[in-house]
């Protein structure tokens, strides 16, 4: 079952300068697809798109079999369904206080007792239960971003479109995200994720490389194979990977761990 549909969507911003081009897309239902690209390939344009925040200047997008329109816009149960996280946790986080801000969209869905549970109970989660009572302008950037997490997640969405959520985290944080969306993955919950992190990039199913158009897509395997293709999305090519390419070997390894492998039955028979 298919979860979107891109078909030939292209989009102007009103400045006159085209974001996408031409862009089709297939997102299934429990994939985790990562997208990657340089700086202004469109890809947050195109997570908007998704998001039905902005509407195609030219094609379409399906949702669930059904054409994303300016109604998709106000939609609840689009809105509940499809979580955004946006690349700048500032967007998102507008109210007095972290909990408020957390607790807006399930106070809107479920009322005011319920909602509010649920919101601490997403604070609790993402262990950031002691800035509930914090204005959101005083959190560190680290701060901001998990706040704006536990906004997107307290909703209990079913699609996650998530705009570099592990940028700005240090490594624990970003540990943590990583495992959210391992854990999102085996609920079989669809994930879109835009990101320049290798380590995401390997969690997914299925990566396409975009910059104005699809140049790529594929498995993040045959993305690192492929290291015109790396250059080509501004991404770093693995160190493990570069070390695969000089010793000619033609298996690509994802982690320490397959590398590790590959390598003691190449010392057996290279
Ligand atoms: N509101 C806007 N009005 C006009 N042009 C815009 C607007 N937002 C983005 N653009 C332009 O559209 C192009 C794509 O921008 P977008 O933010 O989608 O890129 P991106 O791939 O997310 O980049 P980054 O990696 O820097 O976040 C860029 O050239 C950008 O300058
Ligand atoms: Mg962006």
């Amino acid at each position: 079952m298919k979860v979107y549909e891109l078909k030939n969507v292209s989009y102007r911003y009103p400045t006159g300068e085209w974001a996408l081009k031409d862009i089709n897309m297939e997102i299934k239902r429990g994939e985790t697809v990562a997208i990657v690209g340089p700086n202004g390939a469109g890809k947050t344009t195109l997570l908007k798109l998704m998001d039905a925040l902005l509407m195609p200047t030219e094609g379409e997008i399906i949702f669930e079999g059904r054409p994303v329109t300016e109604e998709t816009m106000t939609d609840h149960e689009f809105r509940q369904k499809v979580g955004f996280l946006f690349q700048s946790p500032d967007v998102m986080l507008f109210s007095a206080t972290v909990l408020e801000d957390v607790a807006f969209g399930p106070v809107h869905l479920w009322g005011k007792e319920e909602g509010l549970k649920r919101a601490r109970e997403e604070l609790r989660k993402l262990s950031i239960e002691d800035l509930a009572s914090r204005h959101p302008y005083s959190l560190s950037g680290g701060e901001k971003k998990k706040a704006s997490i536990a906004c997107v997640t307290s909703m209990e969405p079913e699609v996650l479109l998530l705009d570099e959520p592990t940028r700005d985290l240090d490594l624990k944080n970003r540990n943590f995200v990583l495992e959210m969306i391992r854990g999102w993955k085996a609920e079989k919950k669809t994930v879109v994720v835009v990101t320049h992190d290798l380590r995401l990039i390997r969690l997914a199913d299925r990566v396409y490389v975009v910059n104005g158009r699809v140049l790529f897509e594929g498995t993040p395997r045959e993305l690192f194979s492929r290291p015109e293709l790396i250059e080509r999305a501004n991404l770093d090519v693995p160190e493990i990977v570069r070390l695969f390419h000089m010793l000619g070997l033609e298996e690509i390894p994802l982690s320490v761990e397959e590398a590790a492998e590959i390598l003691k039955r190449w010392k057996k028979e290279p």
